[in-house]
């Protein structure tokens, strides 16, 4: 663990641990207000994979000499990392993907098809990324006789948990699958009640946890979940690696999703018999120097604590909520209760592109168009996308403040 990282949340002297936040742009202090699609990386993850790369990489699992065996340990240990950081009974529910996308398509590939049943249906909802409504639609389409069904969303951007109710009454559902987060609207959905919902329908439960594990801590024992996906690039940690978790028993009864190196227990030229999980779902030479990344990101955000940047940000969620309501011609989308740092909004008589280009000129990154969520925005009627601004632990309320002006310059500006 990094004694550098302060044991009590102080937002400037951690924003030190970010080189890029020294940066300007246009001779501008840079405002990063884009965490939601990746988050900014500190000196931590940085050093870790230099050295990875420096002093001890070679590939893992199949070299019997020093470097590989000093690899291969540094890869386990960043699955024993995460094991522990989501409360994970073991590591071997822990399997490493590219992204919570490829974590995705691995569970709609080995649990679609393999465990799944014709007269079977995903239930997912309005809300979701496309990552966790195309690999189901795509089941779906692929004639096996599994259906999909969505929850609605209601005005305030919430689930509308009736209808989750009503769509599972049947019982037909055999996978329930739902963010943890929204990535448009920072919505929390109620996790421990939708598996309760689920269990009870008989239906297992899959999150997607891509934008919450990054803001509060879950515990997927606790929550009982079957399956939570995330991503390590939005966690402070390096892109090309993300997690999926799955239920030991699960996993064990799930056939393969890609077929290679690795994945293996023997094979013939007539056959090939699969390693159990997590091997059998890690086919070809793994995100290693990325897994190394994202253990010290783990590190790093553990260090602060998961409760202290939750905190911070649920200080940043409420201020957010009383400046930008201020700016006249704004529309917020939703309004949930439980929502972490992410808003989105339309501008009167601004185009999201353009009011992300005008904001650029200021230094202030954000995110412009439907964000990988086209059912959410055609729900709320902005076919024509909206504007992001979503929060990391390094943001802080005079960036909030600066982003306000600035919108109310760009309303100016284009009018
Ligand atoms: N999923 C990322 C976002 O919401 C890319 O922006």
């Amino acid at each position: 663990m990094d004694t550098n990282i302060a044991r009590t949340f102080d937002v400037k002297r951690l924003r030190q641990d970010f080189p890029i936040l020294a940066t300007t742009v246009r001779g501008k202090p840079l405002t990063f207000l884009d965490s939601g699609a990746s988050a900014q990386k500190p000196r931590q993850v940085i050093e870790a994979m230099t050295r990875c790369m420096e002093t001890a990489y070679a590939n893992v699992h199949r070299g019997a000499y020093h470097l590989s065996e000093a690899a291969t340990e540094s890869y386990e240990a960043a699955r024993v990392a995460v094991q522990n950081f989501i409360g994970a009974a073991e590591p071997e529910e822990i399997v490493f993907t590219s992204n919570s996308t490829m974590a995705i398509n691995l569970v709609a590939h080995s649990f679609g098809r393999g465990i799944l049943k014709p007269g079977q249906f995903v239930l997912t909802s309005e809300m979701e990324h496309h990552a966790n409504l195309v690999p189901w639609q795509m089941l779906r389409d692929a004639g096996l006789g599994i259906g999909l069904r969505y929850v609605r969303v209601t005005e305030g951007g919430e689930l509308d948990m009736n209808d989750l109710a009503a769509k599972l009454a049947d019982g037909k559902v055999g996978l329930v699958a739902i963010t943890h987060m929204s990535n448009v609207l920072g919505t929390v959905t109620p996790a421990a009640r939708i598996v309760k919902m689920a269990h009870e329908a008989g239906a297992k439960v899959l999150f997607d946890g891509s934008q919450a594990v990054v803001h509060r801590h879950v515990d997927v024992a606790a929550l009982d979940a079957d399956f939570y996906v995330f991503t390590g690039h939005k966690l402070y940690g390096p892109t090309g690696i993300g997690v999926l978790y799955g239920k030991r028993k699960l996993l064990d009864a799930m056939p393969p999703f890609l077929g290679g190196g690795d994945m293996i227990e023997s094979v013939t030229l007539e056959r090939t018999t699969y390693a159990a999980a997590p091997a059998r779902f890690e086919a070809g030479t793994p995100a290693i120097i990325e897994a190394v990344g994202l253990h010290a990101a783990i590190d790093y955000v553990t260090a602060i604590g998961m409760d202290a940047i939750e905190a911070h940000e649920r200080a940043l969620v409420e201020h957010a909520m009383r400046v930008l309501p201020g700016v006249e011609g704004l529309r917020l989308l939703g309004a949930a209760q439980d929502r972490g740092g992410v808003f989105s909004f339309a501008l009167e008589g601004v185009h999201p592109h353009d009011l992300s280009t005008y904001l650029d000129r200021s230094g202030i990154c954000v995110r412009a168009g439907r964000h990988c969520a086209e059912p959410l925005h055609a729900r709320f009627a902005v076919d024509g996308g909206t504007t992001r601004a979503s929060f990391g632990l390094y943001t802080t309320p005079e960036e909030i403040d600066l982003l306000a002006e600035k919108l109310v310059d760009a309303r100016r500006f284009f009018a």
